[in-house]
């Protein structure tokens, strides 16, 4: 069994970055391409989407051990709230070829959905309910530790 300490990857915000996707125009339409390690700097293995959402309900709220994560608008717009465990940044999705990149090891928050807008979310390791990390205080102070051992 991997020991969290060891495995919680330390991640900066600098690490995490907006990419603007390819758009393919035509005036009957747009489309956009997202591949593995193309576009995103990681093997995609699994997509989901969250739809649906009640107004002003939250969602994320975890961090992740292992995987890396890339949250697209492709509808409407939502807000994600991202925090190494230092510094914080609030990045308003609204745009269905701008996406975030998130780094492992980043906290995450989804919040201020427009209604019918659909967040699609594209990760780099299969579902593993023991790569999450719902609690902040855990959190905290996982990234201290490794900060002041790194
Ligand atoms: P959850 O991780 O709580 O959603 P979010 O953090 O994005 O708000 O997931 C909600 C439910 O969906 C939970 O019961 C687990 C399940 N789920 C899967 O079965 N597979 C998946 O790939 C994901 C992301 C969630």
């Amino acid at each position: 069994m991997k020991n969290i300490n060891d495995s919680h990857k330390t991640s900066s915000l600098n690490d995490c970055r907006l990419i603007t996707l390819n758009k393919h125009h035509h005036e009957n339409g747009n489309l956009t391409v997202v591949e593995s390690n193309k576009e995103l700097p990681f093997d995609i293995k699994r997509i989901y989407y969250i739809y649906d959402v009640p107004g002003g309900a939250e969602r994320g709220g975890h961090s992740h051990i292992e995987c890396a994560s890339f949250l697209i608008a492709v509808s409407g717009s939502f807000n994600v709230e991202i925090t190494d465990g230092v510094d914080k940044q609030v990045f308003t999705l609204n745009r269905s070829n701008m996406g975030l990149y998130i780094a492992p090891g980043i906290w995450r928050t989804l919040n201020n959905f427009s209604s019918g807008s659909v967040a699609l979310s594209i990760a780099s390791h299969d579902y593993n309910p023991e790569d999450y990390i719902y609690d902040y205080n855990q959190f905290l102070e996982l990234t201290a530790s490794k900060r002041n051992n790194d």
